[in-house]
Formats: structure tokens, sequence, C-alpha cells
């Protein structure tokens, strides 16, 4: 596999590539086994899509509270009413558990000297939380919330922010998203682009190609350069 050049910071999507948003309906004791699979789709699918009717509508809204929306309409779509089932669930969503690899391979990349970074719709709580919560506190260089643009991933502000706060060029920049979409996107507005296909899920027929398809994040550091250009330390703008 041709290694990516020039790489100086690992940048990574957060919900479904970092952490794994299917296990807050999977520790739901409260949800019949059957349906749990079908809450997750429900609920992602429809958070998506929110951010992306709100980002073209210009009626921002954080992540939480598309979230909240999204997990009310999916209960209401499998007429599952307890309002106690909603908060447990918010709740698990906030501290999602990391996939198993993710650590490993965040100290890995941070000890060949790359930076790393999260680049992700979810709000600066959110995502405090879910770094802490999943015990990688100090493996982030920055961690970069959509909330500080006013909107939501594929728009190219999004991703022009994460070159602005690295201060690097996209040419510099590996992205790591399991969303296509995002992947596809990230490649179109210039940056290197490492899909994490964890679901098995096909290529979109968008703009941008990802340059590299792998299925964990245990296949990342192979495909980086093995000598880094330029200094680690790059300074952020606060
Ligand atoms: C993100 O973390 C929603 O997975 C997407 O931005």
């Amino acid at each position: 596999m041709i290694r990516l050049t020039g790489i100086r910071a690992c940048v990574f999507d957060a919900y479904g590539t970092v952490f794994d948003f299917a296990s807050a309906a999977a520790r739901c004791p409260d949800i019949p086994e059957d349906r749990r699979a079908a809450l997750t789709t429900l609920w992602r699918d429809k958070q998506l899509q929110y951010t992306w009717l709100r980002t073209l509508q210009g009626r921002y809204v954080d992540f939480w509270q598309i979230t909240g929306d999204a997990l009310d309409f999916a209960l209401d779509s499998l007429a599952i009413q307890n309002p106690r089932l909603r908060e447990t669930l918010m709740e698990l969503y906030r501290t999602l558990p990391a996939f198993p690899e993710v650590r490993e391979v965040l100290f890995s990349l941070r000890q060949s000297g790359f930076t790393t970074a999260i680049l992700s719709n979810g709000s600066p709580a959110m995502l405090d939380a879910a770094v802490s919560g999943a015990g990688l506190n100090g493996l982030f260089d920055a961690v970069l919330s959509a909330d500080t643009i006013g909107a939501f991933k594929t728009h190219p502000k999004v991703y022009q922010y994460a070159l602005d706060q690295l201060g690097l060029p996209a040419s510099a920049v590996s992205f790591q998203s399991s969303n296509a979409w995002d992947a596809h996107a990230a490649s179109d507005f210039g940056m290197r682009v490492v899909w994490c296909n964890r679901y098995g899920q096909q290529r979109e027929r968008l703009p941008g190609v990802p340059d590299h398809e792998i299925r964990t994040l245990a296949e990342l550091p192979a495909l980086m350069p093995t000598t880094r250009t330029g200094p680690c330390g790059i300074s952020f703008q606060q």
C-alpha cells in the first residue's frame, strides 16, 4: 500500500470514527435487544439529516440539540414512549467508549511526531465529555468543534477551520472518517483522506475521492510517511 507523503497532522472525525455511537443503545437494557440496531440506525440517520438540512437552511443549533431531536424522532418511529429511557440514552451518548484500537493508534502517531486532532460536528461540551470519558485526554493536540463555525460538515468552512487552527495547508493533513459522505467532502476540499470504512458502506457518488480505505484505524500508522516533515509542535491559534 502506498504511504501518504508530506503529512504533518492526522485529523479525526469523532462519532463513528473515534467513538462508538452504536454503544449507546447497545448498553441500554430497557430497549428490547431486537430493537437496538433499528434505533441506532434511525437515530444516526436522522441526526445527520438534521445537520445537513439545518446547515442548508441557515438554522444552526448545536449537535446536542440535534442529537436529542433525532432521538425523539427515532423513539416515536419505534413507538418507544419512555422519557426516562430518553435521558438514559442521551447520557450514554455523552460518554461513548472509543473503539478498541484508538488509544494505541493515537499514541503511536504522536510518538512518530504527528499532530493529532478531532474535527467534529459535536459541541465543545460533548467532545470534552467524550474525550475525557473515553480516557483520551492528552492524546489530541486540538479538539475542534463545528460549533465555532455555526455550520456542520460538509460545509467547506468547517474543514477550513481545521487548517486555520493547525496552521497547515490541506496537503499536510490526513483526515480520517468512518462516514463516507465526510471522507468524500474532506477529499473534495483538498485534504488527504483515509476512509475508515468500519460499517462496510458503499462508496458515495459524490465529489472527492478518498486516498485510502481501511476497516479499522489500526491500519492507519502504516499509511503515514515514515519521516515527518516540519516541526511537531505547531502552535495553534487559541
Ligand atoms: C462528527 O463527529 C457527525 O460523526 C460526525 O462530526
